[in-house]
């Protein structure tokens, strides 16, 4: 028995990196699975690989940051029931180097973003009988990390976020998780090292890799699958909690 059988599920950010890897886990294990994301080459040709394997996607190349793009989508595809708001971007720098552009940015794609589908998607999960959500946080939210002004903020606002809409929701059968993963080895990754430190870009790798304590950083299909258990029915008892999927960083970095 597949674990997203008939099941319907958003990702945004589906197009790249840890969206992609719960993209596809999704659909092996038979949800219909829609591709939220403003690149729509990288959307497509998730939604291709999905299709050449027998599963179902759909791309909806949007803007998470505007509500209408988001409630537009949203009214043609129906039921849903699993939402993942991962579409995210980073910053770099502490509150002197953050600009005022810099923080609206990251606010409105990081925090407005998943307030936009959660403020779209909630109606329809409760009128088709409940859900399950699941919010990219990270170990920013928990943990003080040097020059993360900006992202720190806007996870720390899916964190507490997701404990209020877990709360709110819990009577109409929807239940809400975040996550909290160390770095990842994705392109968000690969392009803030090369943004921020042309030149040393193997000794950043390094020094990323070696700050959780297990040595590496993690693969996106290892945050799929944490994803995957949080929004089937096997997690049917767990809601209003974040996980941490860290290599040891918030608790063995000592
Ligand atoms: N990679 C890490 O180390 C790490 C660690 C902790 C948390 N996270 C979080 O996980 C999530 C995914 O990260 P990733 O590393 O896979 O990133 P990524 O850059 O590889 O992919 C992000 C995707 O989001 C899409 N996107 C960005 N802005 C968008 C917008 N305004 N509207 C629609 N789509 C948009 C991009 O086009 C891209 O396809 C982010 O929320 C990130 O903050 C990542």
């Amino acid at each position: 028995m597949l674990k997203l059988q008939d099941k319907v599920a958003v990702v945004t950010g589906g197009g790249s990196g840890i969206g992609k890897a719960i993209c596809e886990l999704f659909a092996k294990e038979g949800a219909y699975v829609h591709i939220f994301d403003l690149n729509a080459e990288g959307a497509e040709n998730v939604a291709k690989e999905i299709k050449a394997k027998g599963g179902n996607a759909q791309v909806h190349v949007l803007n998470v940051t505007n509500q209408l793009e988001v409630i537009t989508a949203v009214q043609v595809i129906g039921k849903i029931d699993i939402l993942v708001n991962n579409a995210g971007i980073a910053h770099v720098g502490n509150i002197e180097n953050c600009k005022e552009e810099d923080f609206s940015k990251v606010f409105d794609v990081n925090v407005k973003g998943a307030y936009n589908t959660l403020y779209s998607i909630i109606p329809v999960m409760k009128s088709h009988g409940g859900g399950a959500i699941l919010n990219l946080a990270s170990i920013a939210a928990v943990v003080g990390i040097p020059d993360r002004f900006a992202y720190s903020m806007s996870k720390g606002a899916i964190y507490a976020m997701n404990l209020s809409v877990a709360r709110d929701y819990m009577k109409d059968n929807i239940r809400s998780n975040s996550i909290s993963p160390a770095r990842v080895h994705t392109p968000f990754v690969d392009g803030f090292i090369s943004k921020n430190y042309p030149g040393k870009e193997g000794e950043m790798f390094k020094k990323l890799s070696d700050s959780q304590p297990i040595g590496r950083m993690a693969q996106p299909e290892e945050i799929a699958k944490l994803a995957l258990f949080l929004c089937s029915d096997d997690a049917a008892f767990i809601t209003g909690n974040d996980y941490p999927i860290d290599g040891g960083f918030i608790k063995l970095n000592n």
